[in-house]
């Protein structure tokens, strides 16, 4: 039996029914920023952005903030940002390069890789006897890239990162490491919303809100109806939350992609060819299997990284209950043409992001929903995940599992599920030994 069996204190996967309360307690966040992202690998950046030695990235691992850099002897470390003395930051640029962290408080100064190495009149202050080694950064407990996605965390008891993306969440990243050398685009997106992250991560498998959502953005042509594919859904789910859900060719469609609009020249249609284009090339099926191929669904590594298909990973940043930061990093292969470059840019800016139509739309939603949890009443009201429960099967092409049917919310049931089931263990060890394994058959 396990952890979600044994309790539907949140989620009831038997019901597909969840508490809206967990978008607005104050208590639950807490335990998400110690359950989840405590002990997660959480993504932190790619390697393209720090490529030589002292080079830096300032990201997050749930609410904390953390220095990624690069350390001179090649490796990679995640430095919390604050001073062990005042607690001061030690470092205010977003990115850069830079030999040590001082902290401009008192001036200690700390190495790439955390350590203590210096201090200002440490022999007459301190009289000679101070533990510098004692009194470095906080760091992450493991560090680790899969294709050139860092990530960390802050649990020595999680278990390798390739494991723990299994080969849902590697599949994911796949998708887009696959075309190539990736470069991360200068400038990182990044707006707040008033809104729950849990609301921002479900939505990655929502294909029932598009239609509603982004009626303008399909009026203006932006998102061509056929992109929906209503009919033919493809959701995949893996170890302990990531899932890749949306559209999904049938077996013998992939051929067929080409060119949506015979004719159509114009930069959109462009950029759907040149995602067909890199679909069927030799070595591609190979990379990503029969199953992995043809879904051009959304993968979400859990808890918080989704990878786009325009080339693009969000990371839905918590910042308290009620708000989400949102962080657009655009990856660029090195080998596109400058033409390719621009039109793939130009996708990014007007799909994604602050600047993109389609999140514009849905972050209105997501506020809304989080007000509509925080009520007396409408709080006390459950929501309802059910829509294909118990109606479809989990099916294999290639070694690979996936459900394909019409527009579901499968996806979203295995996020809550797996997210209840964090919450719930003790630590890691219970979470592997407990946690539900990707459903098979009926689901
Ligand atoms: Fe950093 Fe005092 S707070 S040196
Ligand atoms: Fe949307």
């Amino acid at each position: 039996m396990n952890l979600a069996q044994h309790s539907a204190r949140w989620y009831n996967p038997d019901t597909g029914t969840l508490d809206r309360r967990i978008f607005t307690d104050a208590d639950i966040y807490r335990q998400e920023l110690s359950h989840i992202f405590g002990r997660a690998w959480n993504f932190v950046c790619h390697e393209s952005q720090i490529p030589a030695r002292g080079d830096f990235f300032m990201s997050y691992i749930g609410a904390e903030e953390v220095i990624v850099v690069r350390h001179r002897d090649g490796s990679i470390h995640v430095l919390l940002n604050s001073c062990p003395h005042r607690g001061n930051t030690v470092c205010r640029a977003e990115l850069g390069s830079t030999r040590s962290f001082f902290c401009s408080y008192h001036g200690w100064n700390f190495d790439l890789d955390g350590t203590l190495i210096g201090m200002p009149n440490e022999v007459d202050f301190y009289r000679g006897e101070f533990d510098k080694s004692a009194w470095g950064l906080g760091s992450a407990a493991q560090v680790a890239s899969y294709r050139g996605f860092v990530f960390a965390t802050m649990d020595s008891a999680a278990p390798p990162l390739d494991e723990y993306l299994g080969w849902v969440g590697r599949l994911g990243i796949d998708m887009l490491a696959g075309k190539g050398d990736l470069e991360v685009v200068d400038g990182i997106h990044k707006n707040r919303l008033q809104c729950n992250w849990k609301l921002a991560v479900d939505n990655l498998f929502d294909w029932y809100h598009v239609k509603v959502s982004h009626g303008t953005s399909m009026r203006l042509g932006l998102l061509p109806e056929e992109t929906i594919s209503a009919d033919a859904q493809m959701v995949i789910l893996g170890a302990y939350g990531h899932g890749i859900g949306g559209p999904g060719l049938k077996p013998g469609q992939l051929e067929a992609l080409g060119r949506r609009k015979d004719g159509d020249t114009s930069t959109d249609a462009e950029w759907f060819d040149m995602q067909a284009a890199w679909r069927t090339q030799p070595g591609v099926r190979e990379q990503l299997g029969e199953t992995g191929v043809r879904s051009l669904g959304h993968p979400s590594i859990f808890p918080n990284l989704w990878v786009a298909l325009t080339n693009q990973v969000c990371l839905r940043i918590p910042r308290g209950p009620l708000e989400t930061e949102l962080w657009w990093f655009t990856f660029m292969p090195t080998h596109l043409t400058p033409e390719q470059r621009r039109t793939a840019i130009w996708s990014a800016n007007h799909y994604f992001g602050p600047a993109g139509f389609l999140e514009q739309d849905d972050g209105e939603n997501w506020s809304h929903s989080t007000r509509g949890a925080g009520g007396q009443f409408t709080g006390a009201r459950p929501l309802n995940f059910a829509m294909g429960l118990g109606q479809d099967y989990v099916g294999e092409d290639g070694g690979q599992h996936s459900i394909e049917t019409v527009v579901n919310e499968h996806g979203q049931r295995w996020t809550y599920q797996n997210w209840q089931e964090w919450m719930l263990a003790a630590n890691w060890p219970e979470l592997m030994a407990t946690g539900s394994p990707p459903p098979d058959g009926l689901v």
